[in-house]
């Protein structure tokens, strides 16, 4: 339960050389199924903190209706042992009744990512994000929080949660972990059939491509719509949004902007409607 992870943490601090309260835990919450994304954030919390600290939870509350939340990949046996061979201290594995019982009814909204192309996508995912990151933060009390660049309007949220909220807690954003092929790392891509995966691994390519292209086009919409065609170029892709945003706010930048200032974040979602469901990837690159 939740007392005894904290109790777990209090023990590990006791345990440590150092000073009980110059201990440092540092914290990388999941939703599972790892990959060398996930551990490459575990490595950097090692190198943060004295006592690592992940958790593996599919949070319902960010799942909205028409999404995977029944679906979502789960195999807590390989998460455990990749989490040992990076000698992760403290996994916590909470249940949804002990994240969310019965008469449960407090959530943390960030307003600003209602504005967002991916919070405007996913009604209601970045409420579900900022409480259940919010009620983690206040069981493990972590001194550094490690997130992905991968989900950069996800880091914008938490960035803008913490600091609202006076957590006390360092955030620290690590860079996409990828394939060979450029396809950033996702627990989704294990939904991807072969021919799929062979497009998807195009999409980050052509991003980069476009980016380094920017002198092509004359503004921001006709730079969009180019990048919209090529990637549906490949018959299984279908694009859902382009966004040229701050990487500082998430919020789009002006139309009249162009080309993009550095410090832009271009980022994208895309679907693939298989024959069995419907699989969602998001990448991102920074102008
Ligand atoms: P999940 O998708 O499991 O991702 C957990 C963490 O790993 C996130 O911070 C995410 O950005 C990071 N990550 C995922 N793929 C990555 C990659 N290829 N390279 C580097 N980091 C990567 O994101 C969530 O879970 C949830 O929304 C969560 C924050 C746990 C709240 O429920």
């Amino acid at each position: 339960d939740i007392q005894s992870v904290r109790e777990a943490i209090h023990k590990k601090k006791l345990e440590n050389d150092k000073p009980y309260y110059e201990v440092k835990v540092s914290f990388v919450p999941t939703m599972g199924y790892l990959h060398q994304g996930h551990l490459s954030l575990v490595s950097r919390a090692k190198q943060e903190g004295d006592i690592s600290v992940v958790s593996i939870f599919v949070n319902p509350t960010q799942f909205n209706a028409n999404e995977d939340l029944s679906t979502y990949p789960v195999d807590i046996e390989n998460d455990t042992r990749l989490l040992e061979s990076v000698q992760t201290d403290i996994l916590f594995l909470p249940t949804p009744q002990l994240m969310y019982p019965n008469e449960y009814s407090t959530y943390v909204s960030v307003d600003s990512m209602d504005q967002v192309l991916e919070g405007k996508a996913r009604p209601g995912h970045f409420r579900g994000v900022a409480t259940v990151v919010s009620k983690l933060l206040n069981i493990v009390q972590p001194h550094s929080l490690l997130i992905g660049q991968k989900d950069a309007m996800q880091c914008i949220c938490i960035r803008r949660l913490v600091e609202d909220l006076n957590f006390n807690t360092k955030v620290i954003v690590c860079d996409t972990v990828r394939e060979d092929n450029g396809l950033a790392k996702s627990s989704r891509n294990s939904y991807l059939s072969q021919e799929e995966q062979k497009q998807a691994s195009l999409i980050n390519e052509t991003m980069n491509q476009f980016k380094n292209n920017t002198q092509s086009f004359n503004n921001r919409t006709e730079f969009i719509d180019a990048l919209t065609k090529e990637i549906e170029k490949n018959p299984l892709m279908k694009v859902e949004y382009i966004s040229i945003a701050s990487q500082s706010t998430g919020l789009e930048i002006n139309d009249d902007i162009y080309p993009p200032p550095p410090l832009s974040n271009l980022s994208l979602a895309v679907f693939f409607q298989g024959e069995k469901r419907k699989t969602r990837l998001i990448d991102v690159i920074l102008f």
